[in-house]
């Protein structure tokens, strides 16, 4: 298939909650609850701070978000475990169907790229960690443009830089803001719906596919491109 796809990577290839063991000594049972403050606001940040033109890397809003969930749950953070907590952020678990369909995506022609919020360094590592960086032709950071999704300006950038026309690019995201952001754009868009629960927002931009993991993505991207 002659077609570029833009990976998000927060809650599409690796799982943002996914340090509940990490978080345990520090916030007990309440650790899921902190992990959900700790992506909510790292997530709120970057949009206020792109609204503000008030730019601070991904990396900045991760930290500060982990500091107001701390403030949040009346935790006292040393900076030895703040430290130790955003190491750990590097090393989130890719979900277990993103290897597979990586693989079957790639033996089918796309060009895959990992499309993010997130600085280039960190997203290496990141994906490194998760065993899936080789997958990638290129890891895209809105960092080079200093702004975040869902600015229009970053889904351009994806489409510069996978050198296919609007048309022929696709991001590949669990993350409902951000479909509608490259839908909004004029990009196509497929919605992961990993949570069978999630609701989309009832905005009037829609996603052009939607799957409930990344292994029914190729097939329906065949049958999308190929009707
Ligand atoms: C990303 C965030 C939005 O990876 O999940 O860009």
């Amino acid at each position: 298939m002659s077609i570029v796809l833009g990976f998000d990577v927060y809650g599409t290839l690796v799982d943002p909650l996914g340090l509940e063991r990490e978080m345990e000594p520090l916030f007990g049972d309440r650790r899921k609850a902190a992990c959900a403050t700790w992506r909510q606001k790292q997530l709120e940040y970057s949009f206020r701070r792109g609204l503000m033109r008030c730019y601070e890397d991904f990396d900045a809003c991760t930290r500060r978000a982990l500091l107001f969930a701390a403030k949040t749950f009346k935790v006292d953070l040393p900076d030895s475990a703040k430290r130790q907590l955003l190491a750990d952020y590097l090393s989130l678990p890719a979900f277990p169907d993103v290897v597979p369909a990586l693989e079957t995506l790639k033996a089918s022609g796309c060009k895959l790229l990992a499309f993010s919020n997130g600085i280039e360094r960190s997203l290496r590592t990141l994906l490194g960690n998760a065993g899936v960086l080789s997958f990638f032709e290129g890891v895209v950071s809105v960092d080079d443009i200093k702004t975040f999704k869902p600015n229009p300006d970053v889904y351009a950038y994806l489409t510069s830089r996978g050198g296919h026309s609007r048309g022929e690019t696709w991001l590949v995201s669990a993350n409902p803001f951000d479909v509608i952001g490259a839908k909004a754009a004029h990009l196509r868009s497929a919605w992961v719906r990993r949570d069978s629960e999630a609701v989309f927002d009832p905005w009037e931009f829609e996603p052009d596919i939607v799957v409930s993991d990344l292994k029914g993505l190729a097939s329906e991207l065949r049958s999308w491109t190929s009707p």
